[in-house]
Formats: C-alpha cells, sequence, structure tokens
C-alpha cells in the first residue's frame, strides 16, 4: 500500500474531468443527444433492454486514469470507508449554505487549462440546465445542480481516488462489471475470505442502504443533504457513480424491489451528468437568481458540512 500512496503522488489525475472524460469513452453518448422519447432521455440506458457493447476501454484509459483506479481499488477497503465515515458523517468541518458551497468548490484548481476550461460552478449550472431545459421537476434539476458538491473533500486534503471514481460495495466479494476489476487484488480485503463471498457482510437482498459503498463525494453529499429532497434525488445523489449497478446490473442480490424501483430515477439522470457538459459557458450571474431560489425552496440557508 505504501507503494501505491507513493505512485499517487507521482502521477495523479491531471484534472478531476479526466475520470468523467473516460466515463464518456466507456459509455459514448447515444444520438441524437438528449433527445426524449416517451418522456425518458434517450441516452437512459437500461442493462436488460440495452445490448452491452464491448470496448477496450484499457487501451483507451489514459495512464493517469488507470493509475487512480489502480489506487482507488487497492485503498477502499471496508476499514478505509468506516474510518471516512467515522471523520466526515457528525459534519462538523463547515457551516456553509449551497451557494457558498459551490463558490467553495470552485476554489479547487487543478493542473487542467483555465482558458478553455469551466470552472466546478459552470459545469454544477450545465448538468442542472441541461434538466431544466427538458422540462424536469424542480427538485431534480437542483440535484443536478448539487450532486458534486461533495468534490468539495479534495479541499480538505482528501485523495482523488477518496474523492472521485466509480463506487462499488466494500465488505462483499467485487464484481467483475466494476472497472479495472484486476486491481481488486491488491485491496487488503481480497485477503479475508468473508469479505470476499457474494453477499459478504450482508444479507441477500439486504436493500442498498445497509450497504457500505466505496467512499467518495458522492456518499458524503448523500448525507449532506439528508432528507432535504425527495428519495429519487437521494438515490441519484448516492449511486450516480456507481456505474457497475445501474449500467452493467451488477449487484441486483444486494438490492430489494424498492432499490430497483428506484434505480430508474438514477439511470434517467445519468445521461445528465455524462453529456451536460458541453463547450458553452452559462452564465452564472444571469442565471443565479433563478437557483438561489430555488436552493431555498428546499435547503436551508446555513447547512452543516
Ligand atoms: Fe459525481
Ligand atoms: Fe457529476
Amino acid at each position: 500500500m505504501a507503494d501505491a500512496l507513493k505512485q499517487n503522488e507521482a502521477k495523479p489525475l491531471e484534472d478531476l474531468e479526466h475520470w468523467e472524460e473516460f466515463l464518456k469513452t466507456r459509455y459514448p453518448e447515444p444520438q441524437p443527444a438528449m433527445a426524449t422519447v416517451g418522456g425518458e432521455p434517450e441516452g437512459a440506458f437500461h442493462p436488460k433492454r440495452d445490448k452491452k457493447k464491448f470496448r477496450d476501454y484499457r487501451a483507451e484509459a489514459r495512464p493517469s486514469v488507470k493509475e487512480f483506479y489502480r489506487l482507488n481499488h487497492t485503498n477502499q477497503t471496508l476499514d478505509f470507508v468506516l474510518e471516512k465515515k467515522r471523520q466526515f458523517l457528525p459534519r462538523n468541518k463547515r457551516k456553509m449554505g449551497i451557494w457558498e458551497a459551490m463558490e467553495y468548490l470552485n476554489t479547487l484548481v487543478d493542473d487542467s487549462d483555465p482558458d478553455t476550461d469551466l470552472s466546478q460552478i459552470e459545469h454544477l449550472l450545465q448538468t442542472a440546465e441541461a434538466i431544466r431545459a427538458d422540462g424536469h421537476p424542480r427538485w431534480m434539476i437542483l440535484t443536478g445542480l448539487i450532486h458534486d458538491l461533495g468534490k468539495i473533500l479534495c479541499l480538505w486534503g482528501e485523495p482523488q481516488w477518496a474523492v472521485v471514481g466509480d463506487t462499488f460495495p466494500v465488505g462483499c466479494g467485487y464484481s467483475d462489471k466494476v472497472v479495472f476489476p484486476e486491481f481488486f487484488v491488491y485491496n487488503l480485503d481480497y485477503q479475508v475470505p468473508g469479505l470476499q463471498t457474494s453477499c459478504g457482510v450482508y444479507q441477500e437482498s439486504c436493500g442498498l442502504d445497509k450497504v457500505h459503498l466505496s467512499w467518495g463525494h458522492d456518499e458524503y453529499m448523500y448525507h449532506v443533504t439528508g432528507e432535504y429532497l425527495p428519495e429519487p434525488a437521494q438515490y441519484m445523489i448516492r449511486y450516480h457513480s456507481f456505474y457497475a449497478a445501474h449500467r452493467e446490473g451488477a449487484y441486483d442480490h444486494l438490492m430489494n424491489d424498492h432499490d430497483r424501483e428506484m434505480f430508474e430515477w438514477v439511470r434517467k439522470f445519468n445521461p445528465y451528468d455524462l453529456y451536460s457538459k458541453g463547450a458553452e459557458k452559462p452564465n452564472v450571474e444571469a442565471l443565479r437568481p433563478f437557483y438561489e431560489e430555488l436552493i431555498a425552496e428546499y435547503f436551508p440557508p446555513i447547512m452543516r458540512w
């Protein structure tokens, strides 16, 4: 593991967006973009309906992305996740409103090109605006706006592999539907037989709320927003990076029927997350009044982070 951490210092993602760009090479945007058929975005994927197309994502991945996944799969043990929950779920790091958190996230700078790349706030607004343009409910527009705010974990010194990346259950056997499954052999939990059965520490059909997912911005933000948003929004936030489940149909044995019903919303949300980030800059100041009003409709002015 020490070796893994050393290599992380040598070759981090130059830009957090490179993970999301890689997701788009694995799950290319259907054409025409964002068209709706029967109220469902055309990009919405359903594992039972859509045939899986094999793509050699290994060949398409940047070395830094591959290294990022190696670190993620190596270090996201059940103990690590439990420790991060003890550290962050009391939410005593900071008190701020949603818009303030957006501005705080905007201070996150990486090695990307400031002239061509959009700011974090611009990305958040693009997702929200794409959902708004398709006439979805106000809570879903708001979900698009806030779903990635948990990336502020980076500002508190958390490594990239503990903030972004595809999420997966810890404490049970790994599915080969998780991207780069070969890296799981480096995870200490891989040596613990009790954590490698298909259900591991969980019961079959126990429901995903009983399951610990690898730690990152999704899980953290799900706890920050708590009960303020309707349940489909909570599902969108907690599971939006759980690609093995919502795109590949894995881990069905841990789900209950309610999860399966709610995952339709996760799939509805995913195309907006993946494909709404265009080159066009949204006008932040012009949009701000609409979003400030929407935020106030659901959230208190100050929240615990
Ligand atoms: Fe995200
Ligand atoms: Fe996102």
